[in-house]
């Protein structure tokens, strides 16, 4: 089990690696010139001034740059982690020391560290929820309707009550297995609360999912690894936005790269941008290198990794660690190494072996440091905006009661080109004449 100091306003693992996480915060804050723009205009004008926002998110040098830049507009943030293996130790370290912000978190923690830090967000009656993966949404509904699940007695164990819930105006998730969830408990009429799909926002999805995930999964690889790219054969499984971005970088980098889809249309796509699709049981016996980018579970299972060769190298980008199915792995093994941390190899009764990396879990969060900044500046400048926005509107979300709110398209706009400014890109206007053709219906076949 993994050590931690506890304080008034923290429970991380090792304060005296602040210095160092200060200077990755500042690193990420120079390349994140669009949140830096919110987090001046949040300076001046304080739109969360007083607010109580709960935020359980990857705990990177990037979420540090969002946390700070709540605070700054006059919030109070209590964070903890959305993924026990995607926390930056050194970057909780430094937060511990930021006026209003308490941090709950730490590489590696057990399922009760996990829930007790979601626990210790939870009683300090939020009135924002911010997510990545629902976690928090979850554990707030199941509280509320008295579930007996282990992870809700581990949250009672801590303090926190049914009645917390109360206090939530409404939230905003980050990620598309978040969404998928709260999708499915607004069906089932269970979601008590609005949540904006800060996810489904263009200037998160377009960006972040896509050329995020594409760069920080193949970085995680790689770390795990230490293996060339180039030459092998690479499986993909998704060609969503996440799975799309990592074929892209796998093809650029070298490697032969195989789709595995369910779906007809993301099929199509991926043979007509260059890439085979099979099904896992043809594609499980040709990769070297397997990555799962699906939000499903069970993707690859054991009569997968059966068939695999010996020495393949199987990982998860997804958001849980149910894609690959390595609990029927680890029963079926009949000797598990670890090579170093986070790289497994299980050896199998057929005499082959199987790599697993990061367990399973976020192989870009756990093996690598996540999305670059640049790209989470656009994401995070979406979760700023969302949580104006809900304070302003707090009164007219709270009357939508249990609903996926869209984020309006004036935040995604604002965002698009307040980074485009920082890019530099010139952008052409449209002429009136344009403008009036554009919206009209009269003008046809000249
Ligand atoms: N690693 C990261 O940092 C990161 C970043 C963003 C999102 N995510 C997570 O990645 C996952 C995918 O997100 P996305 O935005 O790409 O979703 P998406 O909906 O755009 O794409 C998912 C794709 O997977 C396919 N799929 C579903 N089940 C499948 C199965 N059993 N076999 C093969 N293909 C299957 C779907 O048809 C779809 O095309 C989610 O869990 C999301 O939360 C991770």
């Amino acid at each position: 089990m993994v050590k931690t100091v506890t304080g008034e306003n923290y429970e991380v693992h090792d304060l005296s690696l602040a210095e160092k996480g200060q200077k990755r915060i500042d690193w990420a804050r120079k390349h994140m010139p669009v949140l830096g723009q919110i987090r001046e205009e949040f300076k001046k004008e304080q739109p969360l001034k007083g607010v109580k926002i709960g935020a359980c998110l990857h705990c990177t040098k990037e979420t540090a740059v969002l946390v700070t830049t709540l605070r700054d507009g006059g919030a109070e943030v209590f964070l903890c982690a959305s993924n026990p293996l995607s926390t930056q130790d050194d970057v909780v370290a430094a937060l511990t020391k930021e006026k209003n912000i308490s941090v709950y978190a730490w590489h590696d923690m057990d399922n009760e560290g996990y829930y007790r830090s979601i626990a210790n967000v939870i009683t300090k009656k939020p009135q924002i929820s911010i997510d990545d993966g629902c976690d928090l949404v979850t554990t707030l509904h199941k509280l509320k309707n008295g579930s007996k699940d282990p992870e809700i007695e581990t949250v009672k164990k801590y303090g926190a009550t049914a009645d917390l819930m109360d206090n939530i105006w409404a939230g905003a998730e980050e990620t598309t297995t978040g969404i998928i969830r709260l999708r499915a408990m607004a069906k089932d009429g269970a979601l008590k609360y609005p949540v904006l799909a800060t996810n489904d926002t263009p200037t998160k999805q377009e960006y972040d999912n896509l050329w995020g995930t594409g760069q920080s999964t193949i970085d995680g690889i790689l770390r795990g690894t230490e293996e060339l790219i180039a030459s092998k054969v690479f499986v993909v499984s998704g060609y969503g936005h996440c799975g799309r971005g990592v074929a892209i970088r796998a093809r650029g980098l070298g490697a032969r790269v195989i789709i595995t889809e369910i779906d007809p249309h993301a099929a199509l796509t991926a043979v007509m941008e260059g890439f085979e699709v099979k099904p896992m049981t043809e594609a499980a016996k040709e990769g070297d290198i397997f990555c799962t980018a699906t939000g499903c579970k069970g993707v690859i299972r054991l009569e997968h990794m059966e068939t695999m060769k010996d020495g393949a190298v199987v990982s998860n980008t997804g958001h849980f660690s149910v894609e690959v199915d390595v609990v029927a792995l680890e029963k079926a093994a009949v000797k598990h190494e670890e090579i170093k941390h986070m790289v497994d190899r299980y050896t199998m009764k057929n005499g082959k072996s199987i790599i697993v990396l990061a367990g399973g879990r976020l192989v870009n969060l756990a093996l690598a440091t996540g999305h670059a900044a640049e790209v989470m500046d656009l994401s995070f400048s979406d979760q700023a905006l969302a949580a104006e926005y809900i304070t302003k509107n707090k009164n007219d979300l709270k009357a939508k009661g249990g609903v996926v709110v869209d984020i309006p398209d004036d935040i995604d706009i604002k965002v698009a080109t307040l980074k485009c400014k920082a890019l530099g890109i010139n952008l052409d206007k449209l002429t009136p004449e344009q403008e009036k053709y554009l919206s009209g219906w009269s003008e046809g076949t000249a």
